[in-house]
């Protein structure tokens, strides 16, 4: 009959877990309903032509939902009750292709100029209006002026130090994988690679990827979308940030390489409450530092400037020393353009630690970080934030920056978990998890109340793989709830065949979760309750309780 999850005290939760699924379906708690609300090839902009079967021309799929659903944010509206409407923002990291083009008729290395239109729409952000409608579900409002697209084929303004480097313009986001949001209520969409599939017909330079770009939901703020090259150029997985009581502000992000560091991003300016438009640019303006794990629990947060901490002219890059003696090579730092261009190297240079792909970072509103190192199963050289070699199942870190402070550039550290089971590890990657074991955590967020939940995207393999039977002993990919305290684990959803768990937003009230189910092309989901005969597609779905009571309370 499943238990009760969660203590009582200050981080109360409360649901019957469900057990591990292999089922083609979104499974939630008993007394919990879940719904689909936007999945790709939806209609986005008014006016669009959804997919239903048919395969459209690059002009209609400009207009509809992108696919592989990742990172997300709600964002409230003026006049409107946030707990009843409001913006979500979603990410689309991939093309869902088998709603695009005909497999037979497509190559993606020789694609023809529409075909590289439509893949290209594909990706980037959707915005759409959202609301909860009389009969108790969420739908899309969709005629409403907020509803748009940033694609694969749009223009991005670059703005700060490296746009002298990218040139003012670039065409395209991509690799669009998770994301975050800014107080001033602007969305910050994460490239997740900077050498990308299909580059864009116009242009030239793949240095015009890997950035943060922000967008204004509510289309007020000028010259928005912008690539904001002052917080670097890697392989961006989400960003989140820290607000100081002074409205000093800091923003942290991950770099899903194998390995890669963690950052932060200091702005020279304050945040500013009351002037909406005064922080349009803060994101251009401050100082980027990468974090240094030491030994004993300790850490610190180097700058990563030009001319400091070794980044000069002929600068000896030690390369990735997780798999053992690397040549060094050189790398010249002239101008803080090229620290921001070359930021995996300038953060190696500078002393910061390789950690097992960082990918989500959330803070909870005790001021304690935590990041998902998802896996590395080349991990030869062990370090203590890092402490497996081959780390298949990956691990969580937390930390605490300074006395609370977004401006600290020390912080303390510990191992939060280490994920497997024992049933299938050896010994060293059998995991600590008390409760639900699981494998390569991803998504990761803490909730206003402080509950931290874990969505896992583990690698599926194929026939015959090594990795095959981790299904048989975590199910499908899933979103956990982990005790912060007695990290106790608790399966809370669990999703179809195929898919990874990403993306977590929520209403004001916490009445309502919206989850992201990506990639679910191992079975029919969700065709299969939508009753229609599509592929299989990546989409946002709805979680609520069906006594209207908030999610986990
Ligand atoms: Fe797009 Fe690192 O997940
Ligand atoms: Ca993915
Ligand atoms: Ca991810
Ligand atoms: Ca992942």
């Amino acid at each position: 009959a499943g238990i009760d999850a969660g203590p009582s005290g200050p981080y109360a939760v409360q649901f019957k877990k469900i057990a591990r699924s292999t089922a083609d379906t979104v499974v939630v708690p008993e007394g919990y309903s879940v719904d689909v609300l936007f999945a790709a090839g939806d209609a986005v902009v008014p006016g669009a032509t959804p997919f239903t079967g048919t395969f459209l021309t690059s002009g209609e799929t400009e207009k509809i939902a992108g696919g592989n659903h990742d990172g997300m944010a709600f964002f409230e509206l003026p006049g409107v009750d946030p707990n009843k409407g409001g913006l979500l923002a979603i990410n689309h990291e991939a093309p869902d292709l088998k709603i695009l083009i005909a497999s037979a008729s497509y190559d993606r290395n020789t694609p023809d100029l529409e075909q590289r239109k439509i893949v290209l729409s594909s990706v980037g952000v959707s915005v759409i209006e959202i609301e909860l409608k009389a009969d108790g579900k969420w739908g899309v409002k969709a005629n409403s002026t907020y509803n748009k697209r940033y694609t694969g084929n749009t223009e991005y303004r670059v703005s700060g130090p490296a746009a002298s480097t990218v040139g003012p313009k670039v065409v395209g986001t991509l690799n669009n994988c998770s994301s975050g949001r800014t107080p001033w209520g602007t969305y910050l969409t994460c490239e997740e690679t900077s050498e990308n599939y299909l580059i864009p017909a116009d242009s030239t330079k793949n240095s015009g990827y890997g950035w943060v770009v922000e967008i204004d939901p509510r289309g007020e703020l000028a010259d928005l979308p912008v690539k904001r090259t002052a917080l670097g150029r890697f392989d961006h997985e989400n960003i989140v940030y820290l607000l100081g009581s002074d409205n000093s502000i800091a923003f942290y992000m991950g770099d899903d390489g194998t390995p890669g560091c963690i950052y932060k991003f200091i702005p020279s300016a304050k945040f500013d409450p009351n002037n909406r438009a005064a922080n349009a640019n803060l994101l251009d303006l401050g100082t980027l530092y990468a974090a240094k794990f030491n030994p004993d629990g300790t850490g610190q947060w180097v700058a990563l400037v030009q001319g400091q901490n070794g980044l000069v002219t002929g600068a000896m890059d030690p390369g990735n020393e997780t798999q053992g003696e690397q040549p060094d090579t050189k790398i010249d730092f002239n101008a803080q353009a090229d620290v921001l261009v070359n930021t995996k190297a300038a953060a190696r240079v500078a002393g910061a630690t390789l950690m097992d792909r960082p990918e989500w970072i959330t803070v909870g509103p005790d001021k304690t970080f935590y990041c998902t190192l998802t896996n590395n199963g080349g991990r030869k050289v062990v370090h203590k934030a890092n402490p497996r070699v081959q780390n298949l199942h990956g691990h969580i870190v937390k930390w605490t920056e300074a006395s609370g402070s977004p401006t600290a550039t020390t912080f303390s550290w510990e191992v939060f978990l280490l994920a497997g089971d024992p049933s299938i590890a050896k010994e060293n990657l059998a995991g600590n998890i008390d409760g639900d074991t699981f494998s390569s955590p991803d998504g990761l967020y803490v909730d206003p109340q402080g509950r931290l939940w874990v969505q896992t995207d583990m690698n599926l393999g194929a026939s015959g793989d090594p990795f095959r039977n981790m299904v048989d002993v975590f199910g499908n990919n899933s979103m956990y709830y982990v005790d912060p305290v007695t990290k106790k684990s608790s399966r809370f959803l669990a999703g179809p065949k195929g898919c990874e768990i990403t993306g977590i937003t929520h209403t004001p009230d916490l009445k309502t979760f919206f989850i992201n189910i990506q990639h679910p092309d191992q079975g029919a989901w969700p065709s299969n309750v939508q009753d229609n005969k599509l592929p299989p597609r990546s989409a946002t779905v709805v979680v609520r309780r069906i006594d209207g009571k908030p999610v986990g309370a």
